[in-house]
Formats: C-alpha cells, structure tokens, sequence
C-alpha cells in the first residue's frame, strides 16, 4: 500500500509538495468584492488582461529554481497543468471576463491528513482554479487508497454573496482598518466561502483568519464537516485588507508562531496558544518599502515562509531581516530568490501546497 497524500501542520518533515506555475496568468476584471481586495493606492486598479510575458517568464524561472532546491532537499515535488485563463467563465449564475493563474496552489488545496479539500473561493474569476491540479488529484487517487479527493460545496457565487456599494473608490486606509476591526467585511454570509490560505493547520486545531476571503459560515461547515478537530475563528485587525493567513501568522515548529507586528492576534485570541506555551513572536520587519509592480500582496510576504522541518525554513533570498530572525530563533535558512513570482499571488508558502509531511494528528492545545 502507497501513503501518497498525508499533512496535519505546516512544519513537521516535508516530504512531497506541490509548487505552482506562473503560465497564461491574468490580471482579471474587476467583480463584485475585488476591488475591495485591491490595495487602495494600487497602479492595479481597472487593469486587466494577460500578465506581460516577460514577467510570466520571469516568474516560472523563479517557481522552476524553487521546485530543484526543494528536489535538492530529498522533496518530491509536482507541478500544476497551466489551463488557459485569457477566457470568460461563465456558469449559470455568473459570468465574468478571464480566470487567474495557477501560482498560489495553497489558496485552493487544503490537506488535512489524507485528505484534499478543494476550496470553497470567493473571487469569481478563481472558480475553476481547481482544474490546474486534477491532474494531480486524480493521479493521488489513483496510486493511493486512502487518498480521500474533496470538492467542499460549491459557492454560486451571486449577489447575494457579496455586499454591494460597500467601498468606494474614497475610502480611507483608517476606515477600512475600522471595518477590519469590527469584522464587517465586504462577502457576505449567504454560504460558505473559503480560500485554503485562510486556514492554519496545527494536528487538531485549525485556526481560520475570517477576512475578505473566508466567512463564518464557512467556519461552521468546518466544524461540522471535522468534528474531531477544534476550529477557532481568528482575527487580525491591524490588516486592510485580511486575505490568507499566512502573511501574518506563521508556525515555525510545534511552540513558536511568527505574528505580524502590524497584524497582532487580539488578547483574548491568545490565550489558547498562551495556556499551553506556545511563544507567539514579533515577526522582522520586511526588507523592502514596496512590492514589486503588478503586485496585490504587501511587503510582509517577507514572512511567507515554507517550513521543511523543525529546524530547517525557506526564506525570500533579499530579506536579511527575516533570514536573520530565523537564524536566531534557531533555524536553519535557505534563501530562495522569489520575488519576481510574488505579482502572481504571493511568496514561499503561497506557491505551495502540502502533499506528505511526516507525523500524525497531535493535539498541541489539549
Ligand atoms: N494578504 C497577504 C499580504 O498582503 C498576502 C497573503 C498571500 N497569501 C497567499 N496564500 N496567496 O500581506
């Protein structure tokens, strides 16, 4: 019998990933709750089309380096079909101009144990992502009995998802902070939706950033579809613009998180990781004022980081500080130069998705 597909945390032995491709990548159009997710003074705003190729090119170097350093690493490492996103998608509910890309495989694969769920993604243009890793899907399934291969419900994804002329165009970095802080957020809770990114995987904890891209209505199909595990709701208010989790709260190992300083977890929200002495620290400042162009993440994709094992950290190649934060704490670093593949969806651990890790489902917060 082959164990293909086993992860319960992002840091335990790594052993097989998948690492994503930059190809027929689109800036989409824009719809409902995008332009809320657009960074306000971004050179993005009203843009679409294909990615210049230049910058495609560029990026699959980068991606292309990172899957041989990670081979170098004893990893086995799969790669996504590039599906032709320059194409209107179209269901009975929607229509909108292109797709997206195939560079964040952790926004739409989420592996719990033997399982991969497939993510439940608010952003229309993103609704048939999912198809770049079938291939993949399929073939776990094929060579691995136990492989549990998971579609969660499908969101339709209408108006009544999204709350309408909630931003506009004038509205202040204050005042979404204020919204941020008090969860009002631009989905609304009609039905579950989800990106993997938003959630963090610690054994039997699963710890979900409700922000733009995950509602509490998706933290109740979790709870209800995993009642074996413990789901917690976290929030970052410090965030405009609450998207993935993983920019801002990072397990290094089992007892050490890495938090944004500008994103802290409320008091009340670390208690359970306080009680059982789990160090929540300062993550280091960023090495760059600015994202590159083109670019819908922050410079704090400096703590986007893929764990090997408990010792062992891929870092960005340019971002001293964060390298040497790791180094302190006791890591090992390897750089890795990424920053020409952040425009197509984020940094390190976004360009990836768990697909064996070594160990099982451990309860750190009993
Ligand atoms: N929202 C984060 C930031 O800009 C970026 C997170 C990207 N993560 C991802 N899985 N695509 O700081």
């Amino acid at each position: 019998m082959t164990t293909i597909v086993n992860s319960w945390n992002d840091f335990d032995p790594l052993k097989h990933v998948i690492v994503g491709r930059a190809d027929f990548s689109v800036i989409p159009p824009e719809e409902p709750a995008t332009s809320e997710k657009v960074p306000i003074d971004s050179e993005m705003r009203g843009m679409w089309g294909p990615r210049p190729t230049a910058t495609v090119e560029a990026a699959n170097e980068q991606l292309d380096n990172y899957a041989k350093i990670l081979e170098g690493l004893g990893i086995k490492v799969d790669r996504p079909t590039p599906l032709q996103w320059n194409q209107a998608i179209t269901t009975p509910d929607f229509r909108t101009e292109s797709g997206f890309t195939q560079m964040p495989p952790r926004d739409i694969l989420l592996t719990i144990g033997k399982e991969i769920i497939s993510s439940a993604n608010s952003f229309r243009c993103r609704y048939f992502e999912y198809l770049a890793y079938w291939p993949l899907m399929k073939q776990y399934f094929d060579e691995d009995p136990e492989f549990l291969w998971t579609q969660a419900p499908r969101p339709r994804l209408t108006d009544k998802s999204y709350k309408h002329n909630y931003y506009d165009e004038k509205i202040s970095l204050e005042e979404r902070l204020e919204r941020t802080a008090a969860k009002d957020f631009v989905t609304t809770e009609f039905e579950p939706m989800w990106d993997a990114a938003d959630v963090m995987r610690v054994g039997k904890d699963l710890f979900i950033q409700h922000g733009l891209t995950t509602n509490r209505t998706a933290m109740e199909w979790f709870k209800r579809y995993y009642p074996d595990l413990r789901v917690h709701a976290v929030n970052f208010p410090g965030d405009p613009y609450p998207i993935h989790i993983d920019a801002t709260f990072v397990p290094l190992r089992p007892g050490l998180i890495i938090n944004n300083p500008h994103r802290r977890l409320p008091e009340e929200q670390r208690k359970i990781f306080e009680a059982n002495d789990w160090q929540i620290v300062d993550a280091a400042q960023p090495a760059h004022d600015t994202p590159p162009p083109l670019c819908y993440s922050s410079v704090w994709l400096s703590m986007n980081c893929l764990v090997i094992d408990h010792k062992t950290v891929c870092v960005e190649a340019s971002e001293v500080h964060q390298m040497e934060q790791m180094d302190k704490l006791g890591m090992n670093v390897i750089p890795v130069p990424f920053r020409d593949a952040y425009a197509f969806g984020g940094g390190l651990h976004c360009a990836t998705a768990d697909v064996y890790r070594e160990g099982t489902c451990e309860d750190y917060f009993p």
